[in-house]
């Protein structure tokens, strides 16, 4: 039996589903693959392994693996272990990350790296997945390319070798294999790619009919426009690649509602859930700003919930109402909303190791599934599409489905669903005779997450309150019909604090007695460093524009009381770098900021606005925060390279973290007089010793 062992380490899902994949694959490859999580530790010894090991690792928070994978990577970076620890493995890793991040698939790389340095050897190049562009451009063509360093590794004589001992433990019974006949080695290409030859040909005879219908020339439909539902040559008539069709394991069962009540406590969480009332809602920006921030204050008193200045935490949110509403229209469940979703892995599933979906708890509501489990929004991946081509019944709109998942259509793909965010409720409307049941959605929609915010505020100097600060995200949908949506989380808070906003001075307070304070979820986010230096003389520099500026309110804040309990403390210098876009719109704090200033407790303010020429009056104009930085070189390069200081950078991953960077290394590197690479060779290093922090997010 051609055995491996297949790993994967994910934050939010995808690379389970990649490994998944994988494994379900295999069969059909003659491979037998034993798929674990890396943090089951219990399921696999890799110091005795002999099979060859496939990774697939995505990358979360700054470039750190997923929290699944720490105690492996804390594990392997024993400094203590031998060079040839690993000797006697053979691996192959898929990284998964997006280029947006300044640490591409660092995840994966931390674990490569330390894998060789180990002992352990490639059998096959590791590839890194970029979410960015579109995950499958790279994991499609590795996963092939697995399939042929497998078998070449499986052909060597050490391959036979582990084949020999894995047939004589399965004869002993140590290892649970499936009996696989020679000739099912070769099933791949009738299972995994199916040539539509034939159907492709009867569909575009079902194009050219309906082109007839409605009385057009095929000709007419040829110079047509391609869109989400409709194709034109040469992908309308070529033969298609499509994926296998993911087995279904799901067998769901409605029951009559029992009355009882449910809660958000009901969503499934490992970390605590705390109910809490919100206490204070601010909208920062004036009406006319670009984007509109809110403010939110949140009641934990009453709980064991704490926090320090820098950490962020989770909000619990529910998808949008009407959205579900539509959903459970177009899927035809309205009348079963209240039904409790009773679900069983299906006896006779083709899934290896099927296993009950653990974000979908336990007998509650069709619709507080839909609300508060799934996310709807996600955008449907290609092996969904799949699954769904099963369940339409019109050739034409059965046909694009299956070009969408081909990889003849991947260029289609990404330009009609994954750029345009379709959703899955946007794909059924858009194919109306698609009439998928409840199971396959169970089995392909992901996890609705929480979001996480960043703290703006200090319990020492807000007692038992918890502060944030939000935009609420809004975008044009670029399906069918261009609607304004915003975001899931943001959006539904707005609405929740719309009552408490007052108009015109725009602060409430919630238990004023005007309006009964509504209540959240919340949960902490426990794996953090971006706090404030034990030693507060310290000198730092806090870089944090738009909302980005949330966690050091927190900082100043605190800074402020333990100056204020410490009158005589030697307390180091406080930078902060803030950029907007108008002074008068959209400056953040401004009052609390230049408060700070007064007192001493922020030492140098810098702020740039970055559609305001005329304005800048606390310093010479500068556009963005590291045009202001830069402006600044000298001081910012003393406190980092001869006053050992912390820079903390928060807010936008895609271009803010990326340009200040850049810009850290250019005044690093004029300022000391060395060359583009030692310097970012400097900055590095102040990143190992956590004296460069970032809390980043696109
Ligand atoms: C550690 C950490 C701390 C954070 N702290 C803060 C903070 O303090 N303040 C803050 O505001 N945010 C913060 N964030 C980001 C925050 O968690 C959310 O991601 C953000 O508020 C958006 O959530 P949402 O549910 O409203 O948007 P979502 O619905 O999740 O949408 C996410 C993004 O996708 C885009 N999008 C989604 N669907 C479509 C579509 N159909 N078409 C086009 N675009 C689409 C939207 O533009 C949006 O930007 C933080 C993130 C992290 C990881
Ligand atoms: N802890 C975290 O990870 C955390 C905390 C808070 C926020 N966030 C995230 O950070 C993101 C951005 O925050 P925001 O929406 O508040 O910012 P924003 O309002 O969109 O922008 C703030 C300012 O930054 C400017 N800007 C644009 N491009 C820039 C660049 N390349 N370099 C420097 N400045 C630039 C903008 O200018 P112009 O528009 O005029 O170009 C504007 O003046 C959001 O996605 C939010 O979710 C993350
Ligand atoms: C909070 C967060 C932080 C991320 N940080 C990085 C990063 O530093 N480097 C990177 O290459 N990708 C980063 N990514 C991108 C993910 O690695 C990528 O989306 C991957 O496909 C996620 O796979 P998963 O669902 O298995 O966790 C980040 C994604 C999120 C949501």
């Amino acid at each position: 039996m051609r055995r491996f062992l297949l790993l994967y380490a994910t934050q939010r899902g995808q690379a389970k589903a990649i490994a998944e994949e994988i494994c379900e694959k295999a069969v059909a490859r003659g491979f037998s693959a034993d798929l674990h999580c890396i943090s089951e530790s219990d399921k696999y010894d890799l110091k005795t392994e002999t099979a060859p090991l496939v990774l697939v690792v995505s990358t979360t928070g700054d470039g750190d693996p997923p929290d699944t994978a720490r105690k492996f990577v804390k594990e392997i970076q024993d400094k203590t272990l031998p060079a040839d620890f690993f000797a006697h493995l053979r691996y192959g890793l898929l990284g998964l990350g997006d280029s947006e991040y300044t640490y591409f698939c660092n995840g994966g790389k931390i674990i490569d790296k330390r894998l060789r340095e180990l002992g352990a050897q490639r059998f096959c190049d590791t590839g890194h997945a970029d979410d960015c562009v579109g995950l499958e451009l790279v994991v499609e063509p590795w996963i092939d390319g697995l399939w042929a360093a497998l078998t070449k590794h499986f052909m060597s004589s050490r391959g036979k070798q582990e084949m020999n001992g894995a047939l004589t433990m399965a004869s002993n019974g140590s290892w649970r294999t499936d009996p696989m006949k020679p000739e099912l080695l070769h099933i791949e290409s009738q299972v995994e790619l199916l040539r539509l030859d034939d159907s492709g040909r009867k569909n575009s005879e079902v194009l050219e009919q309906n082109a007839v219908n409605g009385g057009q020339s095929n000709a007419l439909v040829a110079d047509c426009e391609s869109s989400l539902t409709r194709s034109i040559p040469p992908l309308s008539q070529a033969s298609l690649h499509i994926p296998a069709l993911p087995p279904e394991y799901l067998q769901v069962h409605l029951q009559e509602p029992l009355g009882q009540e449910e809660s958000q406590v009901s969503v499934t969480s490992v970390d605590p859930i705390f109910q809490v009332p919100i206490s204070e809602a601010v909208q920062l920006t004036t009406n006319d700003a670009i984007k509109t921030t809110l403010l939110v204050e949140l009641d934990i008193s009453k709980t064991d919930f704490s926090y320090q200045p820098g950490d962020a935490f989770n909000v619990i949110c529910p998808n949008n109402d009407s959205e579900v509403q539509n959903l459970l229209q177009r899927l035809q469940l309205e009348d079963r909303r209240e039904h409790r979703v009773l679900l069983q892995i299906k006896a006779d599933t083709k899934k290896k190791g099927a296993s009950l979906p653990q974000h979908v708890p336990e007998g509650c509501s069709l619709q507080f599934i839909l609300t508060w489990c799934l996310e709807i929004r996600a955008v449907p991946k290609k092996a969904f599409l799949r699954a769904l081509v099963d369940y339409t019944s019109n050739g034409a709109e059965k046909r694009r489905l299956q070009e969408l998942c081909s990889r003849q259509g991947a260029a289609d793909y990404n330009r009609f669903v994954r750029d345009a965010c379709a959703s899955l409720l946007d794909l059924l409307l858009a194919f109306p005779s698609c009439q998928p049941p409840l199971s396959v959605l169970l089995e392909h929609v992901p996890k609705l997450q929480p979001r996480p915010y960043s703290c703006a505020s200090s319990s020492l100097f807000h007692p038992g309150k918890l502060r944030f600060i939000f935009n609420v995200v809004e975008f044009l949908s670029n399906t069918a019909t261009v609607v304004l949506r915003k975001g899931v989380c943001t959006g539904w808070l707005a609405t929740l604090v719309e009552s408490l906003l007052q108009p015109h001075t725009c602060a409430s307070h919630a238990n004023g007695g005007r309006a009964l304070a509504p209540e959240i979820s919340i949960s902490p986010r426990t794996t953090n460093c971006f706090h404030l230096p034990n030693d507060p003389s310290v000198p730092i520099v806090m870089v944090g524009p738009g909302t980005g500026i949330a966690p050091f309110i927190g900082f100043l804040q605190h800074r402020e009381k333990l100056q204020e309990q410490h009158p005589d403390g030697h307390f180091g210098a406080m930078w902060l770098f803030f950029g907007c876009r108008y002074e008068d719109r959209d400056y953040l704090f401004r009052e609390e900021l230049r408060r700070f200033h007064k007192l001493g407790v922020l030492t140098h303010l810098k702020v740039s606005f970055s559609r305001d020429a005329s304005a800048g009056e606390e310093e010479a104009p500068a556009k963005y925060v590291q045009d202001n930085i830069r402006l600044h070189s000298k001081q910012v390069a003393r406190v980092l390279l001869q006053e050992d200081g912390c820079i903390y950078v928060c807010g936008d991953a895609k271009n803010m973290a990326k340009d200040v960077n850049d810009t850290l290394v250019e005044i690093i590197s004029k300022e000391a007089g060395v060359e583009k690479l030692e310097a970012m060779k400097t900055l590095a290093t102040l990143k190992e010793e956590k004296r460069y922090l970032q809390d980043i997010w696109s």
